[in-house]
């Protein structure tokens, strides 16, 4: 079972899967909130091996019938409430989803897989932003200590806990991943790389907190997929991998560098450059200022490297985006204007 195979990241794991473990029969449980998208996969809908569960992890009866009808015997669990920013217009449903809905998610598993917990691997998938802020040097280790400053950040860190604890005390077979930030195909356009694109494309403002010297540290998505792959065959129990692509760019330097490019395949000249697109506004509240993953642990252990540069990466992006102008059409047509007007005004 795949838990939020309809959002981004889980979307493009639901693919991998299916196309790497073609003979794994791949369920998505997902409860299509605004981030879940079924369109994401309408390649595989009608794939032997895959079926769509629709169901809320917040209901525990919905998680239990699901593992019943479909006799799972092994979690990824990508579900999350994911964008900071609406965590702080509304840190309610982080709460339930990310902790609540892990710890049912948690128990569930536990109580199904009781004959022999040590057999049914539950990979929990979580962020960077745990362990807060960095200043401007240094990376984040896996022993890092837990800091983090969002509601987001704070309730991805209760459900690591939570995973921690059922592995201490019921010996349950987890392993967690704690990645930075992901771009790529599927990703909603509230995340920044997307939202830039898309403004790029509608000539609309480019809005950038602060002084836009935040720094992050950027992964294309399919490198996460095949990292989250190997963590799921041969990582062991108990452990936790940092998942990274010594990638940092500050904000305004990688708008920048994507308005160029953009420039490019939009036909772009100088005078009507995207770059005239760019707008600082109020910074978002408690903004961290750097993140960077320090990745050796997964590097040595299970010898994964991302395959794809930046370069090639963003542009396989960039070209998915412009081709795909409906799927985001679709989605910036509906509640999105609520959100953009709450956040942008
Ligand atoms: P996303 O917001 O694109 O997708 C989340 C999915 O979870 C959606 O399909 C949504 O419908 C589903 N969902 C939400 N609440 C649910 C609920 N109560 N029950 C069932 N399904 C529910 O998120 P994403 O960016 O793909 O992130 C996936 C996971 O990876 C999250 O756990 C996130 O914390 C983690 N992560 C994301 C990034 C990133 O850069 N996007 C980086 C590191 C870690
Ligand atoms: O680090 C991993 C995390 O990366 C994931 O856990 C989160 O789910 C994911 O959303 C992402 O969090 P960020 O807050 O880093 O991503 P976001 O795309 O929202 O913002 C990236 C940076 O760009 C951040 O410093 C805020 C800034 N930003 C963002 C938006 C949406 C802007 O300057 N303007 C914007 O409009």
């Amino acid at each position: 079972m795949i838990t939020g195979g309809a959002g981004f990241i889980g979307a493009n794991l639901v693919l991998h899967w299916l196309c790497h473990h073609p003979d794994d029969l791949v369920v998505n449980f997902d409860a299509l909130t605004y981030a879940g998208n079924l369109e994401n996969l309408q390649e595989i809908k009608n794939h032997p091996n895959y079926r769509f569960v629709l169901g809320d992890l917040r209901n525990s009866l919905d998680i239990s019938k699901a593992f019943s009808k479909h006799a799972i015997d092994a979690v990824i669990h990508l579900a999350a409430e994911s964008h900071v920013d609406r965590s702080i217009h509304g840190p309610a449903d982080f709460v339930e989803t990310n902790i609540t809905g892990t710890f049912n998610l948690l128990e569930t598993s536990r109580k199904y897989w009781s004959d022999d917990l040590s057999t049914h691997r539950f990979l929990h998938v979580s962020t960077d932003e745990v362990y807060g802020s960095l200043g401007s040097k240094g990376k984040f280790l896996e022993t890092t200590a837990y800091a983090p400053n969002s509601p987001y950040s704070a309730s991805k860190a209760g459900s690591d806990h939570l995973v921690r604890a059922w592995r201490h005390t019921y010996k349950m077979n987890v392993v967690t991943t704690n990645c930075s930030n992901n771009y790529g195909p599927f990703q909603f356009p509230e995340k920044l790389l997307p939202l830039l694109i898309h403004n790029c494309t509608q000539k609309l403002p480019i809005p950038v907190y602060g002084d836009g010297k935040n720094i992050r540290d950027w992964l294309f998505v399919e490198d996460h997929c095949e990292a989250l792959d190997l963590v799921f065959h041969e990582g062991a129990s108990g452990e936790v991998f940092n998942i990274g692509g010594s990638n940092e760019w500050s904000n305004i330097d990688i708008v920048r560098f994507v308005c160029r490019e953009l420039d490019k395949e939009l036909g772009r000249s100088e005078d009507d450059s995207c770059e005239n697109l760019i707008t600082f506004v109020k910074d978002r509240p408690g903004h961290d200022r750097r993140y960077a993953i320090d990745a050796t642990k997964i590097k040595t252990a299970l010898k994964w490297t991302p395959r794809h540069s930046f370069e090639e990466g963003l542009s396989k992006t960039i070209r998915w985006y412009l081709d795909h102008q409906d799927w985001v059409s679709n989605i910036t047509s509906g509640t999105y204007k609520d959100y953009y007007e709450l956040q942008y005004g």
